[in-house]
């Protein structure tokens, strides 16, 4: 078993300046496109039901979409929408020339297929990444909407790693909207890659072997301070709600990530801290895509973000 380094302590990867730095520069694009073709570059955020944290998601979305200067046109819709009238909304929003970029918030109710939503969404329109044709292009040819929250990892990671060629990469969780498309950006990037899941035999000993660990389970504080390969650089994906086991407040909660920051701490070369690092940068990475869709659909090239 890996010993813990218990003097050492990692750089902590600050997603909040960078994301806040990739902002500003945004912002600044999005105000050229307004000045130099009259265009303001508009997402739709929809939600459907009233979920309390995809609620704080999407507001979250809308504000850092005004404060870059676009236009957020928020369509919340109650919990039993139907299939056929979200899809409805979606048919009317990708023929609406206001709105450059769709995102439906997931997930979605039981009674409705993701799948058949996102592939309803225009292509050009998916800020998102997951239709089925920018998922194949991110695989096959590298993608122009790329999923948020991967694609913010992989800015953190070249700022601290620089050329990730040759590197062992671990990817915990393998869902669509996080674990696949971070699996394909790491191999772009010449990694090599290791995907790993609930299903898969002795997790701990593969985590060692990782020179990057990018954790997306789920599951609170799952990755343990042993399972780290000394000097590693850890990605915390998670955001999850947990008891704070307060005296004084006994059904206050607490933000923690799917790894056990404080033995993780001890032993990462550089690891994300939860809250505050890869959550702002899926938000900055959403505005980005949301400009680049806007650029694209009036024949610009990809703007300097
Ligand atoms: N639910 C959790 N993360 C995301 C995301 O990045 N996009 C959408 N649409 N829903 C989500």
């Amino acid at each position: 078993m890996t010993e813990i380094n218990r003097g050492a302590s990692a750089k902590i990867i600050d997603g909040k300046s960078f994301a806040a730095g990739l902002r500003a520069r945004i912002g600044a694009e999005a105000a050229k496109l307004k000045a130099e073709h009259g265009l303001v570059a508009g997402l739709a955020v929809v939600l459907v039901g009233e979920d309390p944290a995809s609620q704080v998601y999407v507001r979250n979305k809308s504000k850092a979409i005004a404060e870059a200067g676009m236009q957020a046109f928020d369509r919340p819709l109650p919990a039993q929408t139907s299939e056929a009238d979200l899809l409805a909304l979606v048919g009317e929003l990708n023929a609406d020339p206001n709105v450059h970029g769709i995102l439906v918030q997931l997930p979605l109710p039981e009674h409705i297929s993701a799948h058949v939503v996102i592939d309803a969404i225009d292509p050009v329109k998916d800020v998102d990444g997951f239709h089925f044709i920018n998922t194949g292009k991110l695989w096959a040819a590298g993608g122009t909407l790329v999923p948020c929250t991967p694609q913010g990892c992989m800015m953190l990671l070249r700022d601290v790693l620089g050329d990730l060629k040759g590197k062992e990469a671990l990817v915990i969780g393998r869902s669509n909207i996080v674990g696949k498309p971070m699996a394909a950006l790491l191999l772009a990037e010449n990694c090599t890659v290791t995907m790993a899941h609930s299903r898969t035999n002795d997790l701990p000993a593969v985590a060692r072997r990782a020179d990057i660990l990018i954790a997306a389970t789920g599951r609170p504080e799952m990755v343990r301070g042993d399972w780290i390969k000394p000097g590693a650089t850890v990605i915390d994906v998670g955001i999850n709600r947990i008891p704070a086991l307060s005296d004084h407040h006994p059904r206050k909660m607490r933000l923690v990530g799917d790894v056990a920051f404080e033995e993780a701490v001890k032993v990462a070369g550089a690891i994300t801290p939860v809250p505050g690092s890869v959550g702002p940068m899926t938000i900055a990475c959403l505005l980005r895509n949301t400009l680049i869709a806007a650029c694209r659909q009036i024949g610009l090239g990809h703007p300097a973000v």
